[in-house]
Formats: structure tokens, C-alpha cells, sequence
């Protein structure tokens, strides 16, 4: 189907979908602790609302910190050396490969002050983002305007109140100016998704702890059962702490779930959901403005069929996604995904 075509029949489509209304934060019901990378609520109990991330009065931003030789660490591969504070420093994040990327926008770079963070602080320079927040890099630029329209608009947000991360990416949509949409759009989906995420089935798996959102194999070592999850973990904890953006990570996935999401996606169980390729195109590597989903995070992907299912994602398009999910159940949901992250982009 032509692009434009294909837009032009998915708009209408949505339009012609009705939106579901959104459940109150108390009343609703949350997965297991995964794919949001919280702690588990226990059965009955609803996680408390995140406090609001609203800007300080009077923020001035701290000048980037000055390197000391005593601490320079050095991403491997990079041929520079920056201290652990210039890794994180929100309004200039470290930049360890200048040459995979365009040259970024100022609002990628730097972001502006005093609300919002360097987009390459959280989904890094290139884009491919890490499991707490989104890989954006090579999304179609349709869509990405879209989703900053919708986080702007008020409707897209997380199933978990706790996902302060969230709240802050749609604070952080809200300020930004029509140029700088485009300008961050047209950098982001210039570049082509590079997958950087393995797929391995395992019943056992190392011991995990969850700091920042992201699970970290236990330094002390140990294994913990996968149960129905999926467990998504650096490749090298130490280079992710550096955030080196060349440096990959694992998806652990239950025995079967590869296979299972492979039938799923493209019969559709027997009514139980759609076809993904039917709008997600041949190897779900998307067409016109509706995203390519092959071989992206699968914590991010799956949080976005909860987000969707539970109402939280009403965006604009989102009417198309409603079919999809209403009816998965949290098993369906782990193997659908484990499927598309297996997909070569
Ligand atoms: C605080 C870290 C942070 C910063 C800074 C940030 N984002 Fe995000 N972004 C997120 C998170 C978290 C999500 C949503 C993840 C979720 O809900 O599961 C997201 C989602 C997105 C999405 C949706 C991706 C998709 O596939 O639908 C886009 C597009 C996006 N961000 C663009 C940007 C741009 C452009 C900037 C800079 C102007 C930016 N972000 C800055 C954290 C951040
Ligand atoms: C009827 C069309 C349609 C079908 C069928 C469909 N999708 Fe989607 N999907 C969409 C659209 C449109 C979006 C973008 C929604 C938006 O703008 O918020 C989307 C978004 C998504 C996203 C979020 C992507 C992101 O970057 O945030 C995931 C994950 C997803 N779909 C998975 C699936 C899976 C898995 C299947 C098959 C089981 C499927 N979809 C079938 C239309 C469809």
C-alpha cells in the first residue's frame, strides 16, 4: 500500500474507533511488576501516585562539571575520556561516538533550561534509548511529531503512577516550541534503528536487582526463576553504567515464548487479537506513520500494550491498538513481545 494511502486509511480508522475512559489511578489494575521496572505491588494494593516533576522556581543550572584527570573513566571504544558527572550531566550528557550520529539539534544536546533534559541524556545521542525510557532512533518522523502532540495533549501517560520518567518526558513535550518538535523529529527518524538487544529463552536466570528502573544482575551472583516475564539486562553493567551506546543488552524470555508470539502475531489466536503485519508491515518493520516494532526494547514495548490496554496511551492512534490488546492476557502479552524483539529490524 502507498504511504500516503495507508495513512490516509489509518487516520480514518481511528477516527471512526471510540476511546475507552481511563481508570483512576486507585482503581486500577496493575501486572506484575514487569515490564515497568518497580518494585511488585502486592495483590490488592495500588502504587502511590510519583510526586509531580515540576521545574524549581529559580533554577539556574549547574555550569558542566570540570574534569579532573584523577577521574576520568573511558566508554570502550571511545576515543574519549569524561568524568562520571559529564556522563550525567543533564543539559550536555557525554557523548562517546560523535561519528555514529548526524550532528544533534541544540535541544537533543543540551535540551534548554531549566525544565528540560538533554533528549540524549535519557534515550542517549543515537537514540536507541535504554529499557526505562524509549528507543527513538529511526521512528518515522510522522509519528514522533505525533506522540510529542499527544504527550503534549495530556494523553499518553503510564499504567504506573510510579513511573516518574513518564511525567517527565510529557513535562518535557509540554515545553517544547513546534520548531523544536520538528527539529528533534527530523534528527531521530534520520537515522536507521540499529538493534542492540539479544533474545535468549532461559527457565533460570542470573539473580536480578532493580536500581533506576533497570535490572541489574546481583554483583554476589546467585539465579532467580524467569516465571512469566521478560528480563531485560545490560550485556556489560559496567559500560551501561557509562552509558556507552554501542553496548547491547539481553532480553530474557520464558522456554516457548518466541515461538507462541510468532503464532500469535500472525494468525491472530482465533480472534484473540489482529494480525500485527496488517498495519506494522511485512517483518513489522512499520509503514507510513505507524511504527516499525522488530527488534526494539522489550520492556518499552511491552509497558505499551499495559499502557494501551489500561488506558493510559489514548493517543491519536491509539484507537487502532485497542482491538490488539483488549483481550491479551499477561502470558500473550510476554510472548507477542518476545516475538517482536526477536525480529531482525
Ligand atoms: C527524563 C528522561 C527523558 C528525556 C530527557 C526525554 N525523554 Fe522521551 N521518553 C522518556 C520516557 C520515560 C518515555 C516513555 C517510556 C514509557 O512510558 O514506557 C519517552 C518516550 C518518548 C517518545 C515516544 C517513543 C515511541 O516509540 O512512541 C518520543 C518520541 C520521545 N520520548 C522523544 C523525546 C525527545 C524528542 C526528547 C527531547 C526533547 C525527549 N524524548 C527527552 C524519557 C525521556
Ligand atoms: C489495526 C492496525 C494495527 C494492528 C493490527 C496492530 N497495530 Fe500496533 N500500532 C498501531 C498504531 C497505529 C500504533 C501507533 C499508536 C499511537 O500513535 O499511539 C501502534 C503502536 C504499537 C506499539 C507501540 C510502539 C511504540 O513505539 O510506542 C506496539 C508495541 C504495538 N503497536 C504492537 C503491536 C502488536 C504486537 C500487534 C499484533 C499483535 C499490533 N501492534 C497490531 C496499529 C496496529
Amino acid at each position: 500500500m502507498p504511504r500516503r494511502i495507508a495513512s490516509v486509511v489509518l487516520i480514518t480508522a481511528a477516527a471512526l474507533l471510540t476511546f475507552s475512559p481511563v481508570g483512576t489511578a486507585q482503581q486500577r489494575p496493575l501486572p506484575a511488576a514487569w515490564p515497568y521496572g518497580l518494585p511488585p505491588v502486592p495483590p490488592g494494593e495500588y502504587p502511590p501516585q510519583a510526586p509531580p516533576i515540576l521545574p524549581p522556581k529559580e533554577f539556574v543550572p549547574p555550569p558542566p562539571p570540570a574534569k579532573s584527570p584523577d577521574e576520568l573513566v573511558q566508554a570502550e571504544g571511545s576515543e574519549f575520556r569524561f568524568t562520571r558527572q559529564q556522563i550525567g550531566y543533564r543539559h550536555g550528557p557525554a557523548d562517546w561516538f560523535p561519528q555514529d550520529h548526524p550532528e544533534m539539534p541544540e535541544i537533543v544536546a543540551k535540551g534548554k533550561n531549566p525544565e528540560v533534559r538533554a533528549c540524549a541524556m535519557c534515550h542517549l545521542p543515537n537514540g536507541r534509548g535504554r529499557p526505562e525510557n524509549a528507543p527513538i532512533q529511526g521512528l518515522p518522523y510522522d509519528y514522533i511529531v505525533q506522540q510529542l502532540r499527544d504527550f503534549q495533549r495530556g494523553l499518553r501517560q503510564s499504567a504506573d503512577p510510579r513511573k516518574d520518567n513518564t511525567s517527565e518526558m510529557e513535562q518535557i513535550a509540554k515545553a517544547l516550541t513546534d520548531e523544536e518538535i520538528v527539529q528533534s523529529a527530523r534528527y531521530f527518524s534520520s537515522m536507521k534503528w540499529t538493534k542492540y538487544i539479544r533474545v535468549v529463552e532461559a527457565d533460570t536466570i542470573p539473580k536480578m536487582q532493580l536500581r533506576g528502573h533497570i535490572f541489574w544482575p546481583d554483583p554476589a551472583g546467585g539465579t532467580e526463576p524467569i516465571g512469566n516475564r521478560i528480563v531485560e539486562t545490560p550485556e556489560d553493567p559496567a559500560q551501561a553504567q557509562l552509558r556507552n551506546p554501542r553496548s547491547g543488552w539481553i532480553a530474557y524470555v520464558p522456554p516457548g515464548s518466541v515461538e507462541r508470539g510468532r503464532v500469535l502475531a500472525t494468525t491472530g489466536g482465533n480472534g484473540r487479537t489482529l494480525v500485527c503485519s496488517t498495519c506494522h508491515g511485512p517483518g513489522l518493520r512499520g509503514v507510513g506513520p505507524v511504527p516499525d516494532i522488530a527488534g526494539r526494547s522489550p520492556s518499552y514495548m511491552a509497558r505499551q500494550l499495559w499502557d494501551f490496554k489500561l488506558g493510559t496511551r489514548r493517543t491519536t492512534m491509539s484507537a487502532l491498538m485497542k482491538p490488539v490488546v483488549e483481550k491479551l492476557t499477561e502470558q500473550d502479552i510476554v510472548d507477542l513481545i518476545a516475538y517482536t524483539t526477536s525480529l531482525e529490524p
